[in-house]
Order: structure tokens, then sequence, then C-alpha cells
């Protein structure tokens, strides 16, 4: 197969309402199944809270994004500095490593602020795929909000 271009770098303001759509499609898709109301609620009111959009242009939520000719079809957010809050891949990219890189591209920008530990919260269904790029569960899984996650670390 023809190998996938996609370049990562960060998501500028005219792109957010494009960002938090990726996430929600996504979400629907992988996450709402295994989620209450309760917890499908919550992650709506997260993306579209107009503060969140408000930390983002104020640089207290980086966002990355992965493009694939100027589209964008992978998203990360980190918050609290190290903390994973966002990761989702356009359904039909999976498997072709971008949530690997946008993961990676961020320990590269932590690791220059001397920064040891990154956490994620993760849904259900990315669970093996955290493992497989070596976080470990901090906790067993929790419900809270209706939303599901497992507790997570990497040591970068
Ligand atoms: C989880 C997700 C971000 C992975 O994105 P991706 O770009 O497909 O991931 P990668 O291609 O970098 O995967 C690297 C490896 O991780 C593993 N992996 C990927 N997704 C996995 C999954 N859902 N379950 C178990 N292992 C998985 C595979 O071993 C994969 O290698 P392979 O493709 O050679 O088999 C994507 O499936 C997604 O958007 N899911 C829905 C949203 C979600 O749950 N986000 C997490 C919120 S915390």
């Amino acid at each position: 197969m023809k190998s996938m271009s996609y370049l990562v770098r960060p998501i500028q303001r005219n792109e957010w309402e494009d960002a938090m759509q990726l996430a929600w499609d996504t979400f629907l898709i992988y996450e709402a199944p295994e989620y209450s109301r309760e917890g499908i609620n919550s992650f709506r009111n997260f993306i579209r809270d107009p503060i969140l959009k408000r930390m983002f242009i104020m640089g207290e939520y980086i966002a990355y994004g992965a493009f694939i000719n100027e589209q964008i079809a992978g998203i990360i957010g980190i918050r609290n500095t190290s903390h994973i809050s966002l990761l989702f891949v356009e359904t039909g990219q999976h498997h072709r490593g971008i949530a690997t890189a946008l993961v990676r591209h961020c320990v590269s920008k932590l690791k220059e602020h001397d920064i040891k530990t990154v956490t994620v919260n993760s849904s259900p269904y990315a669970v093996g795929f955290y493992h497989r790029i070596g976080f470990v569960d901090t906790s067993e899984e929790i419900v809270s909000d209706g939303i599901r996650y497992t507790p997570m670390k990497l040591t970068i």
C-alpha cells in the first residue's frame, strides 16, 4: 500500500470547530456506544464549552492536528501541561500510525519543557492503543459523570 503522508502541526484558531467536529463524529462511532446518556452529554458539553475554546485561544489548552492535504485527520489535546484530554483519528485513517505520531509529537514538545510524565484517561476503546505505546494503568477503570475511563501514565 502507498504510505500515507500526513503533517503534524498546531491547530490554528480557525480550525478549532473542525477539530471538535472530528472529535464528536469519532466519539459517536467508537465511544458513545459504551457510555450512558449522561456520559455522552458530558463529552458534548466538554468539547462545546466556550471556556475550552477560550483556553485554546489563550494557549492554555494545547492542540495539535494531523493533516492530510491540509484536511484534518486527527487531533490531540493537552491540558494541565501534560494530560492528554482528546485524541481522535478520523475513522477512515485508523491504523496508519497517526495517533502514535500525535502522541510522539506531544512527548517531544513536553520533553523540551523537562516534563517527565504524561497522563491520560483512556476510553475503553483506546486501552490497547495506549498500552501498545507504553502507557501503564494507574487505576482500575473509573466511571465519572457517565464517562468510563482508565487512568494511565507514560514516563518520558
Ligand atoms: C485509539 C485511536 C486514537 C488510535 O488511532 P490510530 O491512528 O489508528 O492508532 P495507530 O495507527 O497509531 O496505532 C498504533 C498501534 O496501536 C494499536 N492500536 C491502535 N488502535 C487500537 C485499538 N483501538 N485497540 C487496541 N490496539 C490499538 C495497534 O497495535 C496499532 O498498530 P497496528 O495498526 O499496526 O495494528 C483511534 O482508534 C481513535 O480515534 N479511536 C476513537 C477515539 C478514542 O477512543 N480516543 C481515545 C480517547 S482517550
